[in-house]
Parts: C-alpha cells; structure tokens; sequence
C-alpha cells in the first residue's frame, strides 16, 4: 500500500468521483505519465470546496508545477479574486503556462518564477488562504514566510503530509526515509503552532489543514 488508504478504498472512492472536465483529465494522465507529482484529486476537491465556503480573494500557492491545482484553486475564486503561484522550475512554468491558457484562467492566476524562499520575503501584501505543496526540505522555512503572509484568521492548506503513509510507521524503502523524516519534524512543528488552528487530515496524501488565530 503506496498511499494511506488501502487500494479497495481508493478504487471504491475513484468509482464515485463526479465526472471532470477534459483538461483536468488531460493533466491528470500527463503528469502520471511523465511522474509529475501534484495533488490527488480528493484533495483538490476539498480544497475547492473550501475556497467555496471562505471565498478568500487573495491566494497564494508554493509549487506550481503543471498548474493543476492553480487551475482547480482559481476556477472556484471570484470575480476580482487572484492566485499568486510560485514555481521554480522553468520547465514546469511552460506546461502550467500551456494549460492555464487553455483553461481560459490567465486572469486569475499570475505565475511568479523563481525560488520561493527569495521571492516570498519580498512579498508584501498578505493573503487570505496559503496552499504549500513544494520540495519536502524546504517546508519549514516555507511555512514560517506563509505564517508572516497570512491575514489573521485565513487557512494554510499543506500537502503531503502523511506521506504515503510513511509517517506513521509503515515500513520505509530507503529512498523514502530521509523525506520520511523532514515531514515527521515538520509535523511536530505544524501541529504545535500556538497561533495556528491546526490538524492534519486524511485526504490524499494528507492535507495540513491550519487557521490563523
Ligand atoms: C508537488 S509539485 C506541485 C504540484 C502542484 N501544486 C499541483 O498539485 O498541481 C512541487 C513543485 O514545486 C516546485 N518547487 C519546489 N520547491 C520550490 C521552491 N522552493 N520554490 C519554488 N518552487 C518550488 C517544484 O519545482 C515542483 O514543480
């Protein structure tokens, strides 16, 4: 079992996924073919679902890769809403610009690239809603820049979490251990943020979930 739900329940939740669009299929089967990572689609929906219910007009996201979940954050934001997405791969940058175009989205999403840890500290305005899903060894200090550039009450969504299941105790191949240990330390340090509202939820690969208090 590579993820955390053992594969009868993934194919009994797949069987009862609402129909998707094209494109999202679309970049779904390419970034599986070519191993891109990017969010599992429960995960993506839930965060929807979210960007629904708290309607943030400002969103930042770390990580864009191909532009999957920036398509899927900014097709549920309003009109005037942005989603700043960071991305230092140039190669991905040009995927994701390919797809956001097709998507008819470009209005929403502004792509600013470079490395997240030298972009971040220069931004200034703040954001009502963060979604963190980069290099697993850089989240702490990705975390302490989104905990400065989140409003007070907004929501810090962090992907990856419970690494597929590896966290827990699950038997670890030795690729896996040292990634296996950065999000183990990292946890500890999300879930004890004294001004965060925090918990880890079992969607995907495991969704830091965490409100600014
Ligand atoms: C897991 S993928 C993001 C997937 C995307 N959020 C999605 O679900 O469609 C991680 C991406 O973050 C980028 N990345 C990793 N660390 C970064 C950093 N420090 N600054 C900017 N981009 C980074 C990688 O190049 C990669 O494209």
């Amino acid at each position: 079992m590579k993820g955390i739900l053992y594969p009868s329940q993934l194919k009994y939740l797949d069987s009862h996924r609402i129909k998707e669009g094209k494109l999202i299929l679309e970049m779904e089967t390419f970034a599986r073919e070519k191993n891109i990572p990017i969010i599992h689609w429960q995960a993506a929906e839930f965060i929807e679902q979210i960007i629904t219910i708290f309607k943030p007009r400002r969103v930042l996201e770390i990580g864009t890769a191909i532009g999957y979940s920036a398509i899927r954050i900014a097709r549920n934001l309003r009109k005037k809403c942005i989603l700043h997405t960071i991305e230092k791969s140039t190669d991905n940058i040009k995927l994701a610009e390919k797809y956001i175009n097709q998507s008819g989205l470009n209005d929403k999403i502004k792509i600013f690239q470079g490395d997240a840890l030298t972009i971040m500290p220069g931004l200034k305005k703040k954001y009502d809603l963060i979604f963190l899903d980069a290099d697993k060894e850089d989240y702490k200090r990705l975390f302490d820049y989104s905990l400065i550039l989140l409003k007070s009450e907004g929501i810090i969504i962090i992907d990856n979490l419970l690494w597929h299941g590896f966290v827990a105790g699950k038997k670890i191949p030795s690729d896996y251990r040292t990634s296996t240990n950065i999000i183990r330390d990292f946890n500890k340090v999300f879930l004890a943020q004294v001004n965060l509202k925090s918990s880890i939820l079992p969607i995907g690969d495991g969704l830091g979930f965490g409100i600014k208090i």
